[in-house]
């Protein structure tokens, strides 16, 4: 992407500013990142978060298995992917249309970089559609013509929140912002939420310091947390769980190393931070 001296694209893209779809990015092998994401991501490891790599590729795989469930197994055509991140290996709307072929999907994300991008790849696939939108205002993604226009209200619908949710701060109530959306969609639809977890405050102060010191996020939450987003609805088995034993499939998915990748040291903090979430049905 061709980027100017004030370091912004004409896109609004920051380079010299870490973004979180960036750095995800970087995890997942892709080549939508700058050096202020890579810099970030292997500080993040150095400093305490050494197996962020390896948890970031884990989720990208439970995001694929929740979609196959939801199309294959719940029979879901319709999703609405909150923070869907950089177009990648395995997209929502490929995976839901191997098994549903007239799957619509609208892709949602606050990233410049995800919109520039995901136009691009969405432009032959008229069932999907990717929108520029703050996932804390429920009423601009619910009235965006994009979700208008693909969206049946009065047919379920799949709600992911996949390793976003931990991006909004308490002040922006992602409690309410998922039961607004909850509410406009019909008994039998579902959510797919994955979400940062630790049972260990350090960690969880470590991590919410670190990301809040370099960009806007949220914060990591503990289990009991993140199992109240799911008050009220009808958990899929097995429940809640680490994402990697969630209905675990024994594939090797192939993602390229990240650039200049170099492991970290700091092994000591491995395994202080998960995934944590679920599928769960609307009654
Ligand atoms: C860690 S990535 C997850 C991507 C994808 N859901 C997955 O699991 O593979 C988080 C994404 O959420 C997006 N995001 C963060 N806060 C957001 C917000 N308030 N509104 C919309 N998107 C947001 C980021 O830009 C990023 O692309």
């Amino acid at each position: 992407m061709p980027v100017g001296e004030s370091g912004s694209t004409a896109m609004g893209i920051d380079r010299f500013v870490p973004s979180v779809a960036r750095m995800y990015d970087w995890c997942l092998g892709g080549k939508d990142n700058f050096d202020v994401d890579r810099e970030a991501m292997q500080a993040m490891m150095n400093q305490g978060f050494p197996d962020v790599v390896a948890i970031a590729r884990q989720n990208r795989v439970f995001l694929e298995r929740g979609v196959h469930y939801l199309a294959a197994e719940a029979g879901i055509r319709q999703f609405i992917d909150h923070g869907s991140g950089l177009p990648t290996q395995r997209n929502v709307h490929e995976v839901a249309q191997e098994a549903q072929p007239d799957a619509r999907v609208v892709y949602i994300d606050n990233d410049p970089a995800v919109l520039a991008h995901g136009r691009a790849l969405l432009a032959q696939n008229q069932q999907t559609t990717v929108i520029s939108a703050d996932m804390s205002r429920p009423e601009d993604v619910l009235a965006d013509p994009a979700t208008q226009t693909l969206i049946d209200f009065d047919q379920p619908v799949a709600l992911l929140y996949v390793s976003v949710l931990h991006c909004l701060p308490d002040d922006q109530r992602p409690d309410l912002v998922l039961r607004r959306l909850l509410d406009a969609v019909p008994s039998g639809s579902y959510v797919l939420i994955s979400h940062l977890a630790s049972s260990d405050p350090q960690a969880r102060d470590f991590l919410t310091n670190f990301m809040n010191e370099r960009t806007p996020w949220g914060r990591v939450r503990s289990e009991d947390e993140i199992a109240r987003f799911f008050d009220g609805l009808e958990l899929v088995e097995p429940g809640l769980a680490n994402i990697n034993d969630w209905r675990p499939e024994h594939r090797a998915t192939q993602f390229p190393e990240p650039r200049g990748y170099t492991p970290s040291s700091a092994t000591e903090n491995s395994g202080r931070i998960w995934e944590y979430g679920g599928i769960a049905r609307k009654p």
